[in-house]
């Protein structure tokens, strides 16, 4: 599937965003390294706070059926600025999926490709840095085993 093709499958899904405080609609499409696409788009609640991201719906939709490798997402938003997904967001699909590529699109047909650890440099992880980011530790604490 094409960026394209997976941002198509995004603006669809934002038909479905629930949206009626803010008023902006959003709608993600996460494609798996085998193929497949979950979609999924801002769910908002009375209790504003409660509200929910597409990016982190279609993550979640995802990961409940059992799926941790992803490859690109695609984001719709309307308007002329094209979608930025939030700090949230950025952290959430980087537990899963570090190299994920971004395909971010606004409401008159334009967009563009970037990459998540261009989005979120030095994201938090409990998981081991590659070795090109990991610091050389002093002898005297390796020598008492910490
Ligand atoms: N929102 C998303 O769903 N994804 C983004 O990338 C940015 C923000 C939602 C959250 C809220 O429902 C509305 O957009 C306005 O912030």
């Amino acid at each position: 599937m094409s960026p394209k093709e997976l941002l198509a499958l995004a603006i669809a899904a934002r038909a479905h965003a629930y949206a009626p405080y803010s008023h902006y609609s959003v709608g993600a499409a996460l494609l798996t390294r085998g193929g497949k696409v979950f979609t999924g788009c801002n769910v908002e609640n009375a209790s504003y706070g409660l509200g929910t991201c597409a990016e982190r719906v279609a993550l979640a939709t995802a990961v409940a059926a059992g799926e941790r490798e992803f490859e690109w997402i695609a984001v719709a938003v309307g308007g002329a600025d094209k979608a930025r997904p939030c700090g949230a967001c950025r952290q959430v699909l980087s537990e899963f999926a570090p190299e994920l590529r971004l395909v971010l699109g606004n409401g008159r047909g334009r967009s563009m490709v970037t990459r998540l650890s261009r989005l979120l440099p030095m994201a938090f992880s409990l998981r081991e840095p590659p070795a090109s980011r990991r610091k050389r530790r002093p002898a005297s604490l390796k020598r008492r085993g910490r």
